[in-house]
């Protein structure tokens, strides 16, 4: 698949869910009301879509939310999506997940072909943990981590940076990760829906968070690529290798190779934008089939680029729909 740029779309991000068992202060309202549970796709529904995707040449899925494991029966689409790693259709299959669920899944993720999974996780200590999650325990995060590492899956951690919350705790986060031997990346805020919150004060660019590591370690850009947005650090001799995910100082859309798939059925081809195409009634209407030529008229839809810095700033609309419906 190629976009009107000249871009080769092949990742696939599919939220399962818009639930969760969180409520980051940054992602969610305190009231956060979820989309009624007879709009959602079904689980075979998801799964037949991701294959016809497959089809027109995905290679990458990552499963995101909400929370991907608060969805019942997940098991099954890890079970019959990670087939399509084993049969080679699939390059990768992986999960963007808070781990609070990991010491109850780790073990079959690992088993049905997930190598790695990139984890939610803004501060270890545990007050303000609670605090910016809306009262989760971080234990059973790090218990949930735990599990993955246990069972070889490799972990990235995902920090998102906020101003006067977490900067000071990139240093213990920094070296926990290198002790545990997962990478670490940071995130800049972007303005996804009202929270409550003023983005603006809350934004930090990557680069100014992480100033503060230079003086203890050394930190020099590296060649390594995951396949989403980050550009990577190597922060020695912590030996930590450093991703910075900079949608607002550093934009990163010339290569993106995206397209996001939501709960409720509509293709979603920019995080930052709401042009869509709703997939579900079609698909219920005139079977699966129906997909191949609503992905033709996504594709045309795809923007050059976001307009998050518009946005925070005031002089282009805000987006509605927050983080948890279209997955990160
Ligand atoms: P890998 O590189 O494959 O590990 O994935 P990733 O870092 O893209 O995935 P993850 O789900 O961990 O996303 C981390 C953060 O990057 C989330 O806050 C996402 O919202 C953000 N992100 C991922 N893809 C995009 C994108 O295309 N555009 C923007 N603006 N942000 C993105
Ligand atoms: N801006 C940046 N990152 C966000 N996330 C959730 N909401 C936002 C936001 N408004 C992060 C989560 C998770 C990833 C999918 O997106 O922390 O790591
Ligand atoms: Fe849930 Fe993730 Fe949003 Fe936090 S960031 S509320 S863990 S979906």
């Amino acid at each position: 698949m190629l976009d009107r740029f000249g871009r080769k779309i092949d990742y696939l991000r599919i939220s399962v869910t818009d639930r969760c068992n969180f409520r980051c202060q940054y992602c969610m309202s305190e009231k956060m009301t979820f989309m009624p549970k007879n709009e959602l796709l079904t689980l075979d529904e998801i799964c037949l879509i991701a294959e016809r995707f497959i089809g027109h040449g995905v290679r990458k899925i990552r499963l995101t939310g909400g929370e991907p494991l608060v969805r019942r029966d997940m098991k099954r689409v890890i079970q019959r999506l990670g087939r399509k790693v084993e049969t080679g259709d699939l390059d990768e299959l992986t999960l963007t997940t808070n781990g609070s669920l990991l010491g109850e899944y780790a073990d079959h993720l690992a088993a049905h072909n997930v190598r790695r999974v990139n984890i939610s996780l803004d501060i270890l200590d545990p007050v303000k943990f609670a605090e910016i999650t809306r009262g989760a325990k971080v234990d059973q995060v790090l218990a949930g981590i735990k599990a993955a590492k246990q069972n070889g899956i490799r972990v990235k951690i995902n920090m998102v940076a906020l101003r006067d919350f977490n900067q000071g705790a990139l240093i213990p986060m920094a070296e926990y990760c290198a002790e545990q031997g997962h990478d670490l990346t940071v995130i800049e805020t972007m303005p996804m829906g009202d929270v409550g919150a003023d983005r603006k004060l809350e934004h930090i660019s990557a680069q100014e968070f992480i100033a503060p590591l230079s003086d203890h370690y050394f930190v020099r850009p590296i060649e390594h690529r995951s396949a989403g947005p980050a550009r990577y650090m190597s922060v020695d001799p912590l030996g930590l290798r450093l991703g910075l995910i900079t949608p607002l100082s550093h934009n990163f859309c010339d290569n993106c190779n995206r397209l996001r798939l939501t709960t409720d059925g509509k293709i979603f081809m920019c995080l930052g934008h709401n042009a869509h195409v709703d997939l579900r009634a079609v698909v219920r209407n005139e079977g699966v089939g129906a997909v191949d030529r609503l992905l033709e008229k996504a594709l045309k839809l795809k923007p050059l680029r976001h307009e998050f810095n518009d946005q925070l700033n005031g002089s282009a609309e805000t987006l509605e729909r927050h983080m948890n419906v279209t997955g990160g």
